[in-house]
């Protein structure tokens, strides 16, 4: 199993460039099982869950086609017929999105057959909008042995109310009720900008989608759609992450291809703990020379802060002058890498969704454990800034999200490096659908 071992205390020099969002790559490939004509994905991360989506794609029946060379960044997805529309657990248990071919099969094959995904080391994960929105929508739902099976003829239009705010849920539903027949009004829609995107892209597939990006998304049902070309956003997640790694080493760094537009919350806060970032239209320098100062943080649905980038957070506080408060909201276990950083020697104290975070402690070097993508990129964070040499095992789950973080890393002057086998030749080969 992968390894980082990093030697902290290096101020970041130079220039990232971000990659396609993960999160908005993942509902754009389970879009294509729309149509039975090509649509191609330009900007696709090269992440794990990506390699992870096309296994899942080909496995119904899709030709997935992983560029390489200099098309590395694109996807080329064919679904002209899908001779097995399900979700195995073997998939789904390794990720959680693949729960978004849900509702773009049962609308395009009348049946879909998805395993529940269950919990995870962030919290419990139902799905119990997804499944009560496409009964809204028509569709006969069965639960047996661990998995959802939904049915239709063809969908109707409807009125869904979210009880609560669901990224994925909003996107799933988003892409059955396209090939519905007649109206769709969905209120309470989570408003991320990866859902934007995704009905950016369904609307060039010929979708009818008026709203994606606000709280209330209408959508006029057509009978067909047909393949298009699209672009992913940035990733404003690893924008984020980027932007505090530069701020916690005191160094200065200019990232490159990002939409500061997406990271109004993650800004606003930084600035208030001390931060100094100019930005143009697709770029964002931060020159980390001033001392960190507290700030309390909630995670909210976007445009609040998101809780994608509270580990990171996490790292700053320990290094601000003062106690932070930090609090999730929208996952019920999200501190699991709280428990390392006070490895590392942070004062941290945890009552229930608040973190308490005393600052400033100086970090360091210990060996520590990657629990999920986003704790793994608050361990990188805080080795960059400890004293000696870090360990970090099972970074497998940040190669899930993050496209070549120690080459990034190292472009910018971290003394990082990988030990055990390299991800992901394998996804850089021609796939064989
Ligand atoms: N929820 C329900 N029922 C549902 C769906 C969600 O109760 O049917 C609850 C969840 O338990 C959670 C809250 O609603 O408490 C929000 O969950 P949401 O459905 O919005 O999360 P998600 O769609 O599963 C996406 C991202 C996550 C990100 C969250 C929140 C993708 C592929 N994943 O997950 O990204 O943390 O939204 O912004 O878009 C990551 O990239 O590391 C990651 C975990």
């Amino acid at each position: 199993m992968d390894k980082f071992v990093i030697r902290g205390g290096t101020p970041l020099l130079g220039t990232v460039r971000i990659s396609g969002a993960k999160n908005a790559a993942l509902p754009c490939m389970a879009a294509a099982l729309l149509t039975d004509d090509t649509v191609v994905l330009e900007n696709i991360p090269q992440v794990r869950d990506i390699e992870t989506t096309r296994r899942l794609l080909s496995a119904m029946g899709a030709e997935v086609e992983l560029g390489y060379g200099r098309a590395h960044h694109r996807t080329t997805i064919q679904a002209g017929k899908l001779s097995t529309p399900e979700a195995s657990y073997e998939l789904v248990k390794t990720m959680r999105a693949s729960t978004l071919v849900l509702g773009p099969l049962v609308a395009r094959c009348g049946r879909a057959r998805v395993s529940l995904p269950g919990g995870c080391a962030i919290g419990a994960r139902p799905i119990d909008l997804h499944i009560k929105g496409l009964e809204r929508l028509g569709a006969k739902i069965t639960q047996d042995h661990g998995y959802v099976e939904a049915s239709a003829k063809r969908l109707r239009g409807a009125e869904i109310v979210f009880d609560k705010i669901t990224v994925t849920g909003t996107e799933d539903l988003l892409m059955a009720a396209t090939l519905a027949e007649g109206d769709t009004v969905m209120q309470n829609c989570a408003r991320e900008p990866e859902v934007a995107d995704l009905a950016d892209l369904l609307n060039k597939m010929g979708a009818k989608i008026e709203g994606a990006g606000t709280s209330t998304i209408r959508i006029r049902g057509v009978s067909k759609l047909r393949g298009a070309r699209h672009r992913i956003i940035p990733d404003r997640i690893e924008a984020g992450t980027f932007i505090t790694a530069a701020a916690l080493t005191g160094g200065d760094v200019k990232i490159t291809g990002c939409d500061p537009s997406h990271l109004d919350a993650v800004l606003q806060k930084l600035h208030e703990a001390g931060v100094k970032t100019t930005h143009s239209q697709d770029s964002i320098r931060v020159m980390g020379d001033k001392p960190l100062r507290a700030a309390d943080m909630n995670t909210e649905e976007y445009p609040g802060f998101p809780t994608d980038m509270q580990a990171q957070y996490m790292v700053v506080a320990t290094q601000a002058e003062g106690t932070s408060i930090i609090t999730e909201n929208i996952f019920e276990n999200r501190f699991m890498h709280a428990l390392e950083l006070v490895r590392m020697g942070a004062h941290i104290k945890m009552e229930g969704r608040r973190a308490i975070v005393r600052g400033r402690t100086p970090l360091g070097a210990a060996a520590v454990l990657a629990s999920d993508l986003r704790a793994s990129a608050s361990l990188v964070l805080a080795a960059l800034v400890a004293d000696g040499e870090t360990i970090i095992d099972r970074v497998y789950h940040i190669d899930r999200g993050y496209e070549h973080i120690e080459e990034k890393l190292k472009s910018v002057g971290a003394e990082i490096r990988r030990i055990g086998e390299m991800f992901p030749k394998k996804a850089a080969a021609p796939a064989k659908a």
